[in-house]
């Protein structure tokens, strides 16, 4: 009796020290992850006006993604994150604008191993479209004569891989890169002369945080 009392107790003990089975996406699970996203841009662009291609700088934001478990081991995935903003200039001039864009992505995903292990490696492919907004001169700018700046709206394929490393039943710490072809027509006016730069953005996306299972 006092032993079967003792075991019973090692037992709890052991289970509670112990970290539980961690299960890592199964079918069915829904999870959400948060972190840092950065966008560093591969840019370039037509000539601007004979003085270069167009740079943009880099941005880090809050990113959250929303994936669904289809199987073990494939997921559908959604990006959001909070309004990037890049400063977009020529290399004589400096920065002449700035910009802000959401890049929205959903994402089929295949994760590998299976859902007992507590490493998920994964790749991902699917779909970006990015919209520009709040695009415009600075002061600089506008004392070269630059007027009416639009930025094109995107489609454009991207690519992702990833690592999932659950720390327990709820929670795991996620890193993954994105490559997303973004492609726009950068539109405006120089001395009230209509310009017309088509210009690649196609930027690696950073990801480090934490995701929880629901
Ligand atoms: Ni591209």
């Amino acid at each position: 009796m006092k032993l079967a009392k003792c075991a019973m107790l090692l037992a709890l003990a052991l289970a509670l020290a112990l970290p539980q089975l961690a299960m890592a996406h199964e079918a069915g699970d829904f999870f959400m992850r948060a972190g840092s996203a950065t966008v560093r841009p591969t840019e370039g662009s037509d000539n601007v006006l004979g003085m270069g291609e167009f740079s943009a700088t880099n941005d880090t934001q809050l990113g959250l993604t929303f994936t669904y478990m289809a199987t073990d081991n494939i997921g559908v995935e959604l990006l959001a994150a909070t309004p990037f903003r890049h400063k977009v200039g020529l290399g004589p001039t400096g920065t002449l604008a700035t910009v802000r864009q959401l890049p929205p992505t959903l994402m089929a995903q295949y994760y590998f191993f299976d859902s007992k292990s507590k490493a998920r490696p994964y790749v991902g492919v699917g779909i970006n479209y990015t919209t520009f907004y709040d695009a415009d001169f600075n002061q600089t700018g506008r004392d070269a004569g630059l007027t009416d700046l639009s930025v094109k709206d995107s489609w454009g394929v991207a690519g992702q891989v990833g690592l999932d490393y659950q720390i327990n039943r709820d929670w795991m710490l996620n890193a993954s890169v994105w490559y997303m072809d973004i492609d726009t027509e950068v539109k405006f006016k120089a001395a009230g002369e209509q310009q017309n730069i088509n210009m690649r953005i196609d930027p690696w996306v950073f990801f480090f945080g934490a995701g929880y299972r629901f």
